[in-house]
């Protein structure tokens, strides 16, 4: 982040670029809320663009775009194999990451879908610092498990430390000697990470990791997804690498790896994805179930466009005005709130603004979904739509019980460059609104529920009147305000 001092002395997430493309956006009345919201079951996900303000579900797809990646677009290559934009993109990745190989895939969960396929048989187990909904669909699916192995830190809603997302040595140590090598895929170490609030992971951590996994040579699986994120905290966060290059520092992480792999709807902000990694044998595991599930080895199922416009972000990734942009404006939001003793997680991380939905609305049973109802409730008094990520988002147990998740969670995403500070702090008032509120906010109940990750397209309803009573407040506080 550039460094610019105000005279205030206020600390104003300055933007460091220029909006020279618009979308308009609209925001319906509260009641045209209400009624999107019980079209849409209660879940976000089922919400369409149209009826939203500010889209905060995810960063995934929807990050702004430089004039360069647009520009860069134009000259694709088009071919089914051997295509020219393969070529450029391969060399990007090989000069920022230092791999020899990149195997092409249509976003992050194919990804996920070859690495569990390849290296994830009954009965494996993967140690992660902290699951993704889709990785550990993946490894399930392969008959396999996830254990997680996060330091206690991670768990913690409110902290101080600096790199909430690290493993915990002892727990790793513990699950890799309890199982044996035989019995462990891979390691898992997912960079910003997501489902605990886009917490960073320390670079000694990785060091760590990394030398007992090659010790007992275990592979290590680095998800980087994230990883534009994880780099920012590292420099801000780390004092011995305030002044390093961002290009250096993702080599180092590189380093440590076994194998890379990303969303690019994340990272390099296109729509895509791929595979990182140097060692011939693992490539050759991997390489035939590419055309397989994605298409040719040279494009994987990704438009040509979409793989220059990957090849400039990714680029432009390594430029900290360009990645800071984010984290501050995260950082912003959850300041805005905590000023107003609301529970967000702290520190801030990347992606996005984190509400602890079980300290907002204590009052509503975890098996309702609190987080799910946070989610649904912010939406009717704001047009604010942003992702549960809590017990909903969680699998049933096998008995058919709910498994609680750790936190229940509400995520804000702010993707890259989207957003004004005038909408960030809009969404910040409502917020403060709504914990006034909140004893009007009621619980959920399904009543579409599928097996496999349910909390995209299941439909709830709630469990009285609430959401009618809480636009009833809102006309009552903000008269003929939209
Ligand atoms: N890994 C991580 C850490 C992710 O955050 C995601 C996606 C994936 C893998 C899967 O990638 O969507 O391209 O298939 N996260 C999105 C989100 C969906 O909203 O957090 P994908």
């Amino acid at each position: 982040m550039s460094n610019v001092k105000f005279l205030s002395g206020e600390t104003i997430p300055l933007e460091m670029h220029k909006v020279r493309m618009v979308q308009k956006v609209t925001l319906l009345p509260v009641e045209n809320r209400l009624k999107c919201m019980q079209d849409a079951g209660f879940n976000t996900f089922m919400l369409k663009n149209r009826d939203i303000f500010l889209d905060m579900l995810t960063d995934s797809g929807v990050n702004a775009m430089s004039e360069n990646q647009y520009a860069a677009m134009m000259q694709a290559d088009d071919s089914y194999a051997g295509s020219e934009t393969f070529y450029r993109l391969e060399a990007v990745l090989q000069d920022i990451f230092q791999t020899k190989h990149f195997l092409p895939t249509h976003q992050g969960r194919a990804c996920e879908n070859i690495i569990a396929r390849t290296f994830v048989t009954s009965g494996t187990v993967v140690p992660t610092n902290y699951h993704f909904t889709t990785t550990s669909a993946h490894i399930t699916l392969m008959g396999g498990s996830v254990e997680e192995v996060i330091s206690d830190e991670g768990f913690k809603i409110q902290s101080d430390a600096p790199f909430k997302g690290d493993i915990d040595i002892g727990k790793l140590n513990k699950v890799l000697n309890q199982h044996g090598k035989e019995k462990i895929a891979f390691v898992r170490i997912e960079m910003g990470t997501n489902l605990v609030g886009g917490q960073p992971v320390s670079m000694g951590n990785m060091r760590e990791v990394s030398r007992i996994c090659r010790e007992k040579g275990i592979l290590l699986i680095c998800d980087a997804s994230l990883l534009a994120d994880n780099l920012y905290f590292i420099k801000k966060r780390d004092e011995k690498y305030k002044n390093a290059d961002i290009k250096e520092i993702t080599r180092e992480i590189a380093s440590f790896m076994d194998i890379i792999y990303f969303s690019a709807r994340k990272l390099g902000s296109a729509r895509g994805g791929g595979i990182l990694v140097s060692d011939d044998e693992l490539f050759n595991k991997m390489r035939e179930l590419i055309p397989l599930f994605e298409g040719f080895l040279t494009y994987g199922g990704m438009s040509v466009r979409e793989m220059e416009a990957m090849a400039v972000g990714l680029q432009e990734t390594m430029d900290i005005d360009v990645i800071s942009q984010t984290p501050i404006f995260v950082e912003a939001l959850c300041n805005e709130l905590i000023a107003k003793g609301i529970p967000v997680v702290t520190p801030p991380g990347g992606l996005g603004c984190h509400l602890d939905a079980s300290q907002f609305c204590p009052h509503i049973p975890q098996a309702q979904y609190p987080a799910g109802a946070l989610a649904a409730a912010l939406f009717i008094a704001s047009g604010v739509r942003g992702m549960e990520r809590g017990t909903l988002s969680e699998k049933r147990n096998n008995d058919g019980s709910e498994r609680l998740a750790g936190m229940e969670l509400l995520r804000l995403a702010v993707p890259k460059r989207v957003f004004t500070l005038s909408q960030i702090k809009y969404t910040a008032d409502r917020i403060v609104w709504l914990f006034k509120n909140r004893h009007l906010i009621g619980g959920l109940e399904f009543v579409d529920e599928p097996k496999l990750l349910r909390f995209f397209i299941g439909k709830l309803k709630t469990v009285s009147n609430w959401p009618e009573k809480l636009a009833e407040q809102f006309r009552k506080d903000f008269g003929e305000s939209l």
